[in-house]
């Protein structure tokens, strides 16, 4: 059914001719151009997860995040079609993504979501995920796992409804607990609480939210107050390490030396409950832990725009691209291009090793 040149199934040997002629230089070899921190693994795959934005809006304003008048509104010609997301999906497949992660803002104040992750799961995607704050869940969680949304990360920083309507600016703390319980209802493979620890906010809050995700069967997180955008105003003071976070959780939890530390996705670094039964708690180290080296992900914006890291300030636009009317073949020479540097030719790899690093990293910040 599909009119687009790039259709991506699950093995390597039944993708096009394409990757073959676009890549002449083994993926592994160029594993340390352009992000030294992207991994190449066995079969010189390094991308595997995808975080894609679909809105910049949020019907909530975190402190930590948006700023108090949120975001204004802008024209809809100014970020990706549902259309041009899954164009942007099958380029992506080729370059192994194998897990898309919607993210916004807050994705459920796109309309039609649900159409959109089924058009994402019709694409050949079966790992879909969303970070949602789960204000607006209690209806759309059914919707969501019949439309194939499979995994869900919910923004919950409190459970004492004045601090978390205070760090939310207002937003109503029942609702999010109904999304949960809807999302649980609805049978989604997995489900996680983040909170974003903000001394002097819910700094105090980190075991009753351990133990109330836990009697869910949900696994919460914890993340370092990043120091981007609205997160910066709140200063270095508020900045709660990692390190911390575990000293006042130590009751509960198995210290770092645990077998099964860090054998979930991504960068969460997770320690198990210290009871035996086999419950965890993530933290994400934005701040004290770099943890570039283990990052797999790349990210598009709302405005179709690739940002190689969250830090970034700006990325190639792959939404002109789709729309200068380029095939998808040459989307995905051009966002090879971006990410790992300009294909230059093999006088760049010779014997398999990158001496122009600094051209590729130019390359990419331009
Ligand atoms: N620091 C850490 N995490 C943040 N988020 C938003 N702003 C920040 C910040 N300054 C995270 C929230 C939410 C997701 C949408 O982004 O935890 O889960
Ligand atoms: Fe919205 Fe999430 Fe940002 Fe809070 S952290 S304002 S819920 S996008």
């Amino acid at each position: 059914m599909s009119r687009l040149p790039i259709v991506c199934t699950d093995t390597d040997a039944s993708l096009p001719d394409l990757r073959a002629e676009a890549d002449p230089i083994p993926l592994a070899a160029r594993g340390t151009s352009g992000f030294p921190g992207w991994l190449a693994d066995q079969q010189g795959r390094r991308l595997k997860y995808l975080r894609l934005s679909v809105t910049d809006r949020c019907d909530l304003t975190c402190r930590y995040c948006m700023p108090p008048e949120g975001v204004p509104a802008s024209p809809k010609e100014e970020f990706l079609s549902f259309e041009e997301i899954v164009r942007v999906i099958h380029v992506f497949q080729h370059l192994g993504v194998r897990t898309v992660r919607l993210t916004g803002g807050e994705p459920l104040v796109r309309k039609g979501i649900e159409k959109l992750v089924a058009m994402i799961r019709d694409a050949g995607i079966e790992d879909i995920a969303m970070t949602s704050n789960a204000s607006a869940l209690g209806k759309k969680a059914k919707p969501l796992a019949q439309a194939g949304l499979r995994r869900l990360n919910v923004s919950l920083d409190s459970l004492n409804p004045e601090r978390f309507a205070h760090m939310t600016r207002g937003g109503d703390l029942s609702r999010v607990l109904e999304g949960i319980d809807a999302a649980l209802e609805a049978g989604l493979a997995e489900v996680k609480t983040n909170a974003v620890v903000v001394r002097g906010h819910n700094d105090g809050d980190l075991a009753e939210l351990v133990e109330w995700a836990w009697s869910k069967g949900v696994t919460p997180r914890f993340i370092e107050l990043m120091p981007l955008g609205e997160g910066a105003k709140l200063g270095r003071g508020a900045v709660v390490s990692v390190a911390e976070m575990k000293a006042s959780l130590s009751h509960l939890l198995i210290p770092e030396n645990d077998p099964e530390y860090r054998t979930d996705r991504g960068p969460a670094g997770y320690l198990m409950a210290r009871d035996g039964s086999g419950r965890k708690v993530g933290f994400i180290g934005a701040v004290t832990d770099n943890f570039c080296h283990r990052c797999n992900r790349v990210r598009v914006t709302a405005r179709g725009e690739i940002r190689a890291c969250l830090a970034s300030p700006s990325g190639f636009s792959l939404r002109d691209a789709l729309r200068a009317g380029h095939p998808n073949e040459e989307v995905l020479r051009l966002v090879e291009d971006a990410l790992f540097g300009k294909r230059a030719g093999h006088e760049f790899y010779v014997d398999g090793v990158d001496r122009h690093h600094d051209v590729d990293m130019s390359r990419i910040g331009g």
